[in-house]
């Protein structure tokens, strides 16, 4: 059979898999290192996912020592002090987009532009903002291992089906169908309170509310006039609104636990990124079956591309090893099998499009037929705004999640001041 690139394509594709084994090799001692690598992939799914990427660094001579710190919001601060505090680790995940910009821009992150040339990620890795969201002054320096969106909602048929109602297929039948969900003992909405939970469902509710222009508005133009707009008010309404759909446990809950209410009927549904896919998948369940999906609340098939990312702190001890085990490690992640799966496992989409992902399920399906769309493709929060200005947006969405005696009004007059200061 022919391939299916021409000679010239695999003539170059060769030639960089070469220069890059030709790189890695001399930026070094050939050594085993051992490389502690930080994540927050704590839950079922997340550790299947993370074990494809452990197996891959120890099959490859090094040793994957497991930093795993639970929850995003807990392991955040504790890797950027870390590497700002001079101890780093071999590598670490964080969100594709501003997480570490602080550190990148203090010189603390070892380079990869060499390798990303010689390996050609410009030419593979989509959608662009992915690689841009890595790069400063020119220069790489992190590697972007998934794509995650937070728009999505998960729903458990069997749910409806004891009561007796249809399973919804966007938000305004959500809603009408709490009521029955709630008369027949079932949550309709698991949530957990975090904060980044909270804030992240408002992100979607600003799009399927608000549409895409108010979404663009305020997370690419910042607009204060956007974030004061009415159709901004309804997404403070319809996070009001979902108290009233949640039990009362949520506070404090990690998504995974939320998604767990989903998955054994507990809940009807929950508003989470499409990590929760490793759940389902975990618990033996199968898209379009057991459980369905809802790319913007059935309103509008979004994604909205973040993701994670791997950043490599510049050793502080046995430093010319460690750059090549680094370097060795960034090329793996991004290899062909490793992307398929990793995020099979994960439940993400892949940042190439050259593998082959007949495997994957309805709804990464749904999630890749989307992204064939630029129109449909937004940039992330975390793309969007540094991290200062997205813990005053969690600090308000789970204030006012928390706390109904706080007015629409006077959460969103809060909110304006912080699109207004944003940068
Ligand atoms: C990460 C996901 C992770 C999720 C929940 C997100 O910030 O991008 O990879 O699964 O947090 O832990």
């Amino acid at each position: 059979m022919a391939s299916p690139l021409g000679g010239i394509e695999m003539f170059n594709i060769k030639t960089a898999a070469v220069a890059a084994a030709a790189l890695v090799a001399s930026a070094g001692v050939a050594g085993a290192e051992k490389i502690e690598v930080t994540h927050w992939w704590t839950s079922g799914g997340e550790a299947a996912a993370v074990g494809v990427f452990a197996d891959a660094v120890n099959a490859s001579g090094h040793e994957w020592v497991d930093g795993a710190i639970a929850g995003g919001g807990n392991a955040r601060p504790v890797i950027l002090s870390r590497i700002a505090g001079g101890d780093p680790m071999g590598a670490t995940q964080l969100n594709t987009g501003r997480d570490a910009e602080d550190l990148v821009q203090a010189g603390l992150m070892t380079d990869l532009t060499d390798l990303a040339e010689a390996e050609g990620w410009a030419d593979f890795i989509r959608p662009s903002k992915l690689l841009d969201s890595c790069t400063y002054e020119g220069r790489i320096y992190c590697v972007p291992v998934n794509i995650h969106s937070f728009q999505w909602m998960w729903l458990n048929r069997g749910a409806y089906a004891t009561a007796g109602v249809a399973v919804p297929t966007n938000w305004s039948e959500f809603e009408a169908a709490a009521p029955a969900l709630r008369d027949a003992g079932i949550t309709p909405l698991a949530v957990g309170g975090e904060a980044w939970q909270i804030s992240g469902m408002s992100g979607v509710f600003q799009v399927a509310l608000g549409g895409l222009d108010l979404y663009r508005a305020i997370n690419v133009d910042k607009s204060p006039e956007a974030a004061a707009s009415a159709d901004m008010t309804k997404v403070f309404e319809a996070i009001a609104a979902a108290r009233s759909m949640v039990d009362d446990g949520y506070v404090g809950r990690a998504w995974n636990d939320a998604t767990a209410m989903v998955i054994t009927g507990k809940a009807g549904a929950q508003i989470m990124g499409d990590w929760a896919q490793g759940e389902f998948g975990v618990a033996g369940q199968t898209a379009g079956d057991e459980y369905d999906c809802l790319p913007g609340l059935g309103v509008y098939p979004v994604l909205d591309t973040g993701g994670d990312a791997f950043y490599f702190p510049k050793p502080t001890k046995n430093a010319d090893a460690m750059t090549a085990a680094q370097l060795e490690m960034a090329s793996l992640l991004v290899s062909k099998q490793v992307q398929v799966d990793f995020n099979l496992a994960k439940g993400s989409l892949p940042i190439r499009g050259d593998i082959d992902l007949s495997a994957a399920n309805d709804c990464m399906q749904k999630g890749l037929a989307i992204l064939e769309n630029p129109d449909n493709v937004l940039p992330s929060s975390e793309q969007a705004f540094t991290g200062d200005t997205q813990g005053q947006f969690e600090d308000l969405w789970v204030s006012f999640f928390n706390d109904p005696s706080i007015s629409v009004e006077d959460a969103q007059a809060r909110y304006v001041e912080i699109v207004a200061s944003a940068d």
